[in-house]
C-alpha cells in the first residue's frame, strides 16, 4: 500500500508461518470520530504466547499518528521498525499486562477505502484483509482472536447512528462540543474475533427492522441501514437475510448466534460486501433493489451476496483462517454455500440447472483464464506480495468447486456430517484448508474422499486447469464400450510439473435416439439407472461398460462435476443428440456451446475475410427447436441461445486476434437473428408478462428470453433497415413496468447501434439522474457496447468528462473503465494501441489513490502473451510503461511484474 511504495515488495511465504508471540485477550477501543482527525484509544490486555520463545512485541500500523504508549499505565520505551511499532521492554513471564495506545488518523483523506473512511458524510470501516492496522497499532493477523468492546463518541447531529459489532450495551449524551451536542454508544461483541472482522459505522442513516424467532425460540433483531430515501429498496435484502438464516439452520443446523444482526449499505466500497461480525457492510449494489431501479440479475445478486456474508458468520467468523494463505477456507466454502442456497431458493430442477450453468460460465470466463495466465496460483497460494491481489476467482470460485467435489465424493448427507465435525473440532479457532478436508474425510471414513485424501488435496496445492481427454471405443461383437479417461495439467508460474488430480467424472450413456441407457461396468453384477460418478485418479484409466446393443453417446462431466476442460471428439450428430435429449440439463446446454464453439473456431482460423455464414443449417435448426420447445423453461432457453463469449472463445486459441473473434461472433449473432426471425418475434410476444413484478426464476426467465429476442430482432433490423422492431423496442423502453424490461429494451437499441438509441439513452439519464446504481448501468452500457469502426473509445473518453462521472467512486469507475477494458474486447483491443494507452493511464491515475481498484484494472492485460501482432507488442509496451513508474503501489507492482515475467 501507499507507504510501501519504495523498493521491491517483500514476498510473504506460507512456509514461513509461525504462531504469534503474544495473545490478545481483550481489546477496548474508544473512538472520537472526526472526519479530519479521529482519535483512537486502544486498551489491550495481552500475554506472551506460552509455546513461543520470548521476543519483542511487533505491532502493525499504517498511516497513523502515534501520540502515546503506556504499559500497565506507565510510559515505556518503543521504537519503529519500518511500519511496525516495536516494544522490547515488556513484563517477563506469563502474566497478562495492559497496553494502551493512543493514535489519530484522517478518515476524510482515506481514498483507499481500507481502514476508517468517510463516504457521503458517514464513517465506515473495511478491515479485511489488513485494514485494521490503519485504525490502530495491532497484531493484524487472523489467528489473533480477542474480545472487543467499542465506545463511539461523535457529534449527535451529523452522526445520530453509532454502530459496531455485537450488542449495544450503553448509549447517551456527552457534553456539548464545538459543533453542538455530542453523544456516545458502547458496543460489546460476545464472540472472540480476529481484527479483520472489526467494524464501525457512524452517520445519519435510516433502517428497516425485523424481529425473528429461531428454531429454538430465541428472538433476534435484524436491521438493514441505508441513507434516507433508500428505505423502499431494502425489502428484498431483508427477505434474503431471513431466508439465509432459515436456510443455514435447516440445511446445516447452524443458527444465528447474535441477538442483533445488521447490514449497512455504502456507495463507496472496493468489493461486494464484508462479513464483519454482526455488522455486515455492503456495497449499495448488493443491498438496494426495487422493481423500478434493479434488474432481475440485480435481485439475484442481492440474494446471493446477502446469503454469502451471512453464511460467513459460521464459515469464516466462528471458524476463521490461520493465515491469509488459507483464505479459500472461508471464501471457497462460503461461495459453495451461497451457490447451494441460491439453488435451493430457485427450487425446480430446471432453475437449479440455470444457476449451475451461470456459475460455471463465470468459472470458465474468469477463472480458467486466471489459471492459465501470469497470476495463476493454487487455491491455497504459497506466496504473495500483496494479499489484496489474492481475492481472486481462483480462491472464491475454484475454491467453491473444490468444496463441491468433496460433497460429490462423500454425498450430500456425508457433507453435512463433515460440516458438523468441522465445527465440533474447530469452533472458535483459526485453522487451515487441511483441517477442513480432514474433518470432511474423518466424518466419512468409508468414502472415496477419505481413501484419496492426500491426493485430493492437490486441488489446494497445484494451480492450473486440468485437461481430461475422453476416448470411447465401441465393440459391437463384445457389446461393450471402453472409455479411456486421461488427465494432464499445463505448467503454471513456479509449478512446472503437476501430479494427477482426483477428478470425479459424473456421466451417463444415451442411445442414438437419446434414451438414457442402463450403466454397467464390466465387474458389476447389476446395471444402474441414470448418472454415475467415476473417480479418475491416474494419469490414464480405462472403464468398460457392457451389455450395450449399439454405440452409445457419452454424456460426460454431468453437472460440471469437476473444474476441468473436458476434451472428447464428439461428432456433430452426437452433440445434437445431447442437445435434444440429455437428461442432464447442464450437458444439454454444454452440447449447444460446443457446437457453436467449433463453428466459431473454424471461421476464426480460416484464411480470408470473415464469412457471413458461420453457423450451419443443423445448428440453426437445433436452436430453432430449442426456441420452439414447449417443455423447456424460458431461462434455460435463453442460456442455450446465448453464444459463447468472446473471452471464452479466446481462451480456446493459442494466438488471439480479438478483432477477428469479435467479427466472427458478430456474424454468428446476425445469422441467429436473421435465420430465426419469425421465432424470435413469436418468443418475444409469447413471453410478455403483465402482472405485478416478482423476481422469481420463472418470470425472470421469461423476461430474459424476451429481452434476448428483442435484442435479436433489433439486430436483424439493423441489417434489413426495417423500423418496426426498433420502434417496438423504444415503445417497450418507454412503458416498461420494471427495470429489467426497460434496460433490456435500451440494450437492444444500443446493442444494435440503432439511431433511436441516443434519444433513449438521454431519456434514461433524465429519468434516473438521482439513482446512482442506475447511472452505473447507464455508463456501463455505453462503455460496453459493440464497437463499430472504433467509435467506443471516444465515447468512453467523453463519459469520463460527464458531470456524473466520479473516478474516486469504485462503482462508477468500474462502470466505465472496467466495462471498456475488461468486458469489451472488440473495442479495447485496437490496432492503433489507443485502448492500451488509455488503460495504462487509468491504472496509474487510480493507483495514486486506490491501489486495490487499480490492481484489478491492471489485470485486464493478463493474457497479453496470447495476442496476435500488432496487439501483443503494443500490450507489452503498455504494461512496461506502467511498470516503469517509480512509485507504484505494492498491489499494481505485483500484477505488472508477474505479467512481464517469462
Ligand atoms: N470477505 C469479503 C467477502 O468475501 C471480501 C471483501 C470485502 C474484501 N471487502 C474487501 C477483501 C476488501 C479485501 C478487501 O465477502
Ligand atoms: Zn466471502
Amino acid at each position: 500500500m501507499t507507504s510501501l511504495r519504495e523498493g521491491a515488495p517483500a514476498v510473504v511465504k506460507r512456509e514461513d508461518y509461525t504462531a504469534p508471540a503474544f495473545v490478545v485477550d481483550t481489546v477496548d477501543l474508544t473512538f472520537d470520530l472526526d472526519p479530519a482527525k479521529t482519535r483512537v484509544l486502544n486498551k489491550m490486555r495481552l500475554r506472551r504466547n506460552p509455546g513461543v520463545a520470548a521476543q519483542p512485541l511487533r505491532l502493525d500500523g499504517e498511516e497513523l499518528n502515534l501520540a502515546r504508549v503506556l504499559v500497565n499505565g506507565a510510559g515505556t520505551s518503543f521504537k519503529m521498525d519500518g511500519q511496525q511499532l516495536v516494544l522490547e521492554k515488556l513484563p517477563e513471564g506469563d502474566e497478562p499486562f495492559e497496553l494502551e495506545i493512543f493514535t489519530t488518523c484522517n478518515p476524510s483523506k482515506n481514498t483507499q477505502l481500507m481502514g476508517l473512511y468517510v463516504s457521503q458524510g458517514t464513517f465506515f470501516t473495511q478491515c479485511e484483509a489488513e485494514g485494521f492496522r490503519r485504525i490502530t497499532y495491532f497484531l493484524d493477523r487472523p489467528d489473533v482472536m480477542a474480545s472487543y468492546s467499542v465506545t463511539l463518541r461523535a457529534d449527535q447531529t451529523a452522526y445520530p447512528v453509532l454502530l459496531s459489532n455485537g450488542n449495544l450495551v450503553e448509549q447517551g449524551p456527552l457534553e456539548d462540543g464545538p459543533n453542538g451536542p455530542r453523544h456516545y454508544a458502547k458496543w460489546v461483541d460476545p464472540h472472540k474475533k480476529p481484527c479483520y472482522l472489526f467494524a464501525l459505522v457512524a452517520g445519519s442513516l435510516v433502517h428497516r427492522e425485523q424481529k425473528i424467532l429461531s428454531r429454538s425460540g430465541t428472538e433476534h433483531t435484524l436491521q438493514v441501514y441505508v441513507r434516507a430515501g433508500d428505505l423502499d429498496k431494502t425489502e428484498h435484502a431483508m427477505n434474503s437475510l431471513m431466508a439465509s438464516i432459515a436456510w443455514d439452520e435447516a440445511r446445516f443446523g447452524l443458527p444465528l448466534d447474535l441477538e442483533r444482526f445488521m447490514i449497512v449499505a455504502t456507495s463507496d466500497f472496493n468489493m461486494g460486501a464484508m462479513e464483519n461480525k454482526g455488522l455486515n457492510i455492503f456495497n449499495t449494489k448488493y443491498v438496494l433493489a426495487s422493481a423500478a431501479t434493479a434488474t432481475d440479475v440485480d435481485f439475484g445478486n442481492v440474494e446471493s451476496v446477502v446469503g454469502h456474508e451471512y453464511f460467513h458468520n459460521w464459515t469464516g467468523n466462528r471458524v476463521t483462517c490461520r493465515d491469509w494463505f488459507q483464505l479459500s477456507l472461508k471464501e471457497g466454502l462460503t461461495v459453495f454455500r451461497d451457490q447451494e442456497f441460491s439453488m435451493d431458493m430457485a427450487g425446480s430442477p430446471s432453475a437449479r440447472a440455470v444457476k449451475r450453468i451461470e456459475d460455471v460460465r463465470v468459472l470458465r470466463t474468469a477463472q480458467f483464464p486466471e489459471d492459465a495466465g501470469p497470476m495463476a496460483h493454487p487455491v491455497r497460494p504459497d506466496q504473495y506480495a500483496e494479499i489484496n491481489n489474492f481475492y481472486t476467482v481462483t480462491i472464491y470460485e475454484k475454491g467453491a468447486e473444490v468444496v463441491r467435489m468433496q460433497q460429490t465424493l462423500v454425498g450430500r448427507e456425508g457433507f453435512a456430517q463433515g460440516m458438523k465435525l468441522y465445527f465440533e473440532r474447530h469452533d472458535g479457532q483459526a485453522v487451515t484448508c487441511d483441517d477442513f478436508a480432514q474433518a470432511m474425510a474423518d466424518a466419512n471414513p468409508a468414502s472415496d474422499l477419505a481413501r484419496l485424501l492426500p491426493q485430493f488435496k492437490r486441488w489446494y496445492s497445484q494451480a492450473g486447469t486440468p485437461r481430461v481427454q475422453a476416448q470411447g471405443v465401441y465393440d459391437a461383437a463384445a457389446r461393450s464400450y471402453t472409455l479411456t479417461l486421461s488427465q494432464s495439467c499445463p505448467a503454471t508460474p513456479g509449478q512446472a510439473v503437476k501430479e494427477p488430480f482426483v477428478i470425479p467424472v459424473a456421466l451417463g450413456l444415451l442411445d442414438a435416439q437419446g434414451q438414457e441407457l442402463p450403466l454397467q461396468l464390466a465387474h458389476w453384477t447389476q446395471p444402474e439407472q441414470g448418472s454415475r460418478t467415476l473417480v479418475l485418479t491416474e494419469a490414464s484409466e480405462t472403464f468398460t461398460f457392457v451389455n450395450l446393443d449399439s454405440e452409445p453417446v457419452p454424456s460426460l462431466l454431468r453437472g460440471f462435476s469437476a473444474p476441468v476442460v473436458l476434451e472428447h471428439a464428439y461428432s456433430d450428430a452426437q452433440l445434437l443428440t445431447l442437445l435434444a435429449h440429455d437428461t442432464d440439463p447442464f450437458n444439454r446446454w454444454e452440447a449447444g456451446q460446443r457446437l457453436a464453439l467449433r463453428q466459431a473456431l473454424a471461421a476464426i482460423q480460416a484464411d480470408g475475410p470473415v464469412p457471413t455464414e458461420v453457423l450451419n443449417g443443423a445448428y440453426l435448426d437445433a436452436m430453432r427447436g430449442v426456441l420452439r420447445h414447449t417443455g423447456l423453461d424460458a431461462a434455460f432457453k435463453e442460456l442455450v441461445l446465448t453464444l459463447p463469449s468472446e473471452t471464452y472463445i479466446a481462451e480456446q486459441l493459442d494466438v488471439v486476434d480479438p478483432q477477428r473473434i469479435h467479427a466472427v461472433r458478430e456474424a454468428m449473432r446476425a445469422q441467429l437473428a436473421n435465420a430465426l426471425h419469425a421465432d424470435w418475434a413469436q418468443a418475444f410476444d409469447a413471453h410478455q408478462h403483465n402482472g405485478a413484478y416478482r423476481p422469481d426464476p420463472v418470470s425472470s426467465g421469461r423476461r430474459a428470453l424476451a429481452g434476448l429476442a428483442l435484442q435479436m430482432l433489433c439486430l436483424a433490423a439493423r441489417h434489413t433497415g426495417d423500423p418496426v422492431w426498433p420502434g417496438k423496442a423504444l415503445q417497450r423502453f418507454k412503458d416498461a413496468g420494471n427495470m429489467t424490461d426497460r434496460f433490456n429494451a435500451l440494450n437492444a437499441l444500443v446493442g444494435s447501434g440503432h439511431a433511436l438509441a441516443q434519444n433513449a439513452l438521454e431519456r434514461f439519464h433524465a429519468l434516473f439522474k438521482n439513482e446512482e446504481l442506475v447511472l452505473d448501468k447507464w455508463f456501463a452500457l455505453q462503455a460496453g457496447a459493440p464497437d463499430h469502426g472504433g467509435h467506443i473509445l471516444p465515447v468512453v473518453k467523453q463519459l469520463l468528462q460527464h458531470p456524473d462521472f466520479h473516478l474516486k467512486n469504485p462503482n462508477r469507475a468500474r462502470s466505465v473503465i472496467f466495462s471498456y477494458c475488461n468486458a469489451n474486447p472488440g473495442a479495447f483491443h485496437r490496432a492503433d494501441a489507443a485502448g492500451y494507452v488509455f488503460w495504462s493511464e487509468r491504472v496509474v491515475e487510480i493507483d495514486a489513490f486506490n491501489p486495490q481498484v487499480a490492481a484489478r484494472l491492471a489485470r485486464a492485460l493478463d493474457r497479453w502473451k496470447k495476442l496476435a501482432e500488432p496487439y501483443r507488442t503494443a500490450a507489452r509496451e503498455a504494461i512496461a510503461r506502467v511498470a516503469a513508474k517509480a512509485d507504484l503501489s505494492n498491489d499494481v507492482r505485483e500484477v505488472v511484474t508477474r505479467a512481464l515475467a517469462d
